[in-house]
């Protein structure tokens, strides 16, 4: 695994501290993404409030901008898209920046390729490494023109106005690449059908709901119809749960008192690290607020944790594609709790945006966990006092907010390197994690 060089910022978490108070988390990565891409290819204005102005957010948004779309944002997280339609996008005559996004990436992938104009996507030294082929391989069998490097960006795509609908089984439950596909057929020729091997996140067919288009779907099997108009609507982002999930950890960890997240999206492809800290005895309850009556709507909750005395369990492998960006939280959660931990078929973790099936076995080690790392997963042996020490993120945010959170119950302090990434999806982490307690400063 190579580490970044990155931009050099690092944290320090001094042991100890307890966690209490009520907080809401940035808004979700995965909705505001969406928000944006579908308020592009919309007819009319779409109004996007509870946006994520987190980095990758932002690639996402200034790409829109690049291929004609009129975005304004009057506070940094309320935005409003003027859609131009499926068909009113132009060409950027540049190539388009998605930073660490792999959503933006793969999701551009489905909207780009049936254009009228040719695209090429690149991305930062973390997204220049990842897999893109499980993306480009559907799509070809539309008709799409696309091209990577060995299976990595850059993504050369030669817009092919004339797509055929598909019927994809997907090899892996990726969330992105059915939603890559769902795009794809929003301009294709007949229906589209994506059949999931296990649920992944259902964010894309909700929000297509949302802006009037028919989505059917029958059991693992999710279809959309070429032709369709969407029309701009309103979306609230509710609080990102993966963003929740550092503090729920951190709850369980250090929060005798209680700590409460409010207005968090608990869709249920998305919360399966409640049910994983559940089965390891952790006091967590969730409280659901009123749904709004309107299609694709998003189910959110307060959400109060507990300080609880946690055990060790073997992670049923149906949760894993329902807590696929928790691991590394949860993997803090395991390190202390009593007893073992596996982990089996999370091959996924190791393309993220780091192997963090690596990252993490790395880390723990150097606070003294005894790990073994498997192909598909990792087992650990929890319970015993975690030592401070130096952890490498690999530019990863999801592997430095985790190890700050360990520092609530470490005997040294613990400082994490290269975390400069955090902002792609938490923007003003350390603030709040210093108002709910956590002693971490910024070197
Ligand atoms: C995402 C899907 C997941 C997830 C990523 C966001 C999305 O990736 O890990 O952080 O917004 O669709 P996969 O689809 O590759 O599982």
């Amino acid at each position: 695994m190579t580490a970044f060089s990155g931009n050099g910022a690092s944290y320090r978490v001094q042991p100890g501290g307890e966690i209490a108070g009520e907080l809401t988390v940035p808004g979700d990565k995965s909705i505001s993404h969406r928000s944006l891409m579908l308020g592009g290819i919309a007819e009319g204005e779409t109004h996007i409030t509870g946006f994520l102005a987190g980095e990758d957010c932002l690639a996402t948004l200034r790409a829109l901008q690049a291929l004609g779309v009129r975005i304004e944002r009057p506070e940094p997280r309320t935005v409003h898209v003027v859609g131009q339609g499926l068909e009113g996008l132009t060409a950027a005559g540049v190539p388009l920046e998605m930073g660490n996004a792999g959503t933006a990436m793969r999701l551009f992938m489905g909207l780009l390729a049936p254009q009228a104009f040719d695209s090429t996507l690149v991305g930062d030294e973390s997204l220049m490494r990842r897999p893109m082929e499980r993306v480009a391989t559907p799509l070809r069998l539309m008709g799409a023109d696309i091209r990577t490097r060995d299976g990595r960006p850059p993504v050369q795509i030669h817009g092919t106005p004339k797509l055929q609908a598909i019927d994809y089984a997907l090899p892996v439950a990726s969330a992105q690449v059915k939603s890559a596909v769902l795009l794809a057929g929003l301009s294709a020729f007949g229906r589209t059908r994506v059949t999931e091997p296990a649920p992944s996140r259902d964010h894309t067919e909700r929000m297509l709901a949302a802006f009037g288009v028919e989505v059917l779907r029958d059991g693992a099997t999710v279809a959309v119809a070429g032709g369709q108009r969407l029309t701009g609507t309103s979306v609230a982002v509710p609080a990102d749960f993966s963003s929740a999930a550092f503090f729920l950890v951190a709850g369980c960890l250090a929060a005798p008192r209680g700590l409460l997240l409010r207005n968090v999206g608990v869709n249920p492809t998305r919360t399966g690290l409640l049910e994983m800290l559940r089965l390891m005895g952790a006091d967590i309850r969730v409280h659901p607020l009123r749904q709004e009556a309107r299609p694709g709507a998003e189910p959110t909750a307060d959400i109060e944790v507990r300080k609880s005395r946690l055990k060790g369990i073997r992670v049923p492998e149906a949760l894993v594609p329902l807590a696929i960006d928790e691991f590394p939280a949860f993997f803090v959660a395991a390190a202390v709790a009593e007893g073992e931990t596996l982990v089996r078929g999370a091959l996924e973790l190791r393309v993220k945006e780091s192997d963090r099936l690596a990252a993490m076995a790395q880390g723990l080690a150097v606070l003294g966990v005894e790990s073994q790392l498997l192909e598909d997963g990792l087992w650990l042996r929890g319970g015993q006092a975690l030592g401070g020490g130096i952890i490498e993120s690999h530019g990863d945010h999801r592997i430095a907010m985790a190890f700050a959170v360990a520092g609530l119950v470490a005997r040294g302090p613990i400082e994490i390197r290269d975390v400069a990434n955090v902002a792609t999806s938490f923007p003003g982490f350390v603030d709040i994690a210093r108002s709910a307690g956590l002693q971490i400063e910024t070197l």
